[in-house]
């Protein structure tokens, strides 16, 4: 006997892996998840992101039976980003509502052949930008606001047309979810759905993905648009304004380094909270584990977990197929 006394012995519900089980607060879903894709144009084109090692930029046919395989394994959503040349690109980003380019085209055909999954379309000036930025560049190099949201307003509604489930805003100009919410609306399209990148922040681990979409600023940098790393009360009022202007989804992103926001978020949201676990996050696990640093599956299952124990209801991750694929497996 042990001469003192210990009233409580939390190691009793560690003790085995069914009380484990009994006892677990969280769990990751495939319901949960939602995968990104980039498209590039072209036929049976694959093209592995060079930061991203396992992500692969696909030509739509590819993307297609990319499509089929993430319903198989029942992830319920993509969200879909264009990766272009060069030589489209223009100050006003003219290409994003070009009804015969490739994201729209592609959006249209997964939604031919796989109706069931859903389509989730990102909204911003910066894939199709020659200035790289999410907004239109003044001569002086301003970020203009409010010019901009027609251009937001007139993408959106090409990709309503072309199929689009749920339309996702990632330029977080001021007012654009109301302005997008109006002319969704105008058009009969009041069932699409938006997505708001509420909470983005101005983050340096969205690198990999600008490599991939080679969509980096060509000059200053995001600060006047995408919030301060410093900040948190910022995201709870970014976050009440867009919920106010009409938003189904809220954001919060990136997911790691955030996840004191998200969990504040899901405090006070009206409405479900999504995660965007960034391309750099996924990055570090991807680099640590081919050094045979860390043990991949387990970190980013444990990296997923995460985002469910600090509240999210979904997490759009580049993990997403291989978590798919691991939680089949049990
Ligand atoms: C821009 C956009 C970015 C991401 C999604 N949409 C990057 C940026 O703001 O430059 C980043 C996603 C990721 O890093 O995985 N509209």
């Amino acid at each position: 006997m042990s001469e003192f006394h210990i009233p409580q012995r939390p190691r009793r519900n560690r003790r085995t892996e069914s009380i484990r089980s009994l006892v677990r607060e969280n769990s990751l879903n495939v319901t949960d998840l939602i995968m990104p894709l980039f498209v590039i144009e072209g036929k049976n084109q694959k093209h592995e992101v060079k930061s991203m090692p396992g992500i692969f930029k696909m030509s739509k046919d590819l993307i297609i039976e990319e499509c089929h395989k993430i319903y198989d394994l029942g992830i319920p959503a993509i969200v879909l980003f264009p990766s272009l040349s060069e030589k489209i690109k223009d100050r006003f980003a003219t290409e994003s509502y070009n009804s015969n380019g490739l994201y729209l085209q592609t959006i249209k055909a997964i939604k031919k052949a796989v109706p069931n999954l859903t389509v989730i379309t990102d909204v911003a000036m910066d894939p199709y930008n020659s200035d790289g930025h999410d907004g239109i560049v003044s001569d002086s190099g301003e970020i203009l606001n409010d010019e901009t949201l027609p251009i937001l307003g007139k993408m959106s509604i090409a990709q309503a047309e072309m199929g689009a489930d749920i339309i996702a805003p990632s330029d977080m100009m001021d007012g654009r979810i109301g302005f997008i919410r109006e002319a969704l609306d105008e058009n009969d399209f009041a069932n699409v759905g938006i997505m708001a990148y509420s909470a983005k922040y101005c983050s340096s681990f969205y690198g990999p993905f600008r490599d991939a979409l080679d969509s980096a600023p060509k000059s200053g940098d995001k600060k006047t648009y995408q919030m301060d790393p410093a900040n948190s009360n910022e995201a709870l009022r970014e976050v009440a304004m867009d919920i106010a202007e009409g938003a189904d989804i809220v954001m919060v992103k990136p997911g790691l380094p955030y996840l004191d926001v998200v969990g504040n978020v899901k405090e006070m949201s009206e409405v479900p909270v999504a995660v965007y676990n960034v391309s750099g996050e996924y990055a570090m696990l991807k680099a640590a584990s081919l050094n045979g640093w860390l043990d991949y599956e387990q970190v980013f299952m444990e990296t997923l977990l995460s985002f469910k124990r600090a509240g999210a209801d979904m997490i759009l991750s580049y993990h997403s197929i291989e978590a798919a694929e691991l939680l089949k497996k049990f």
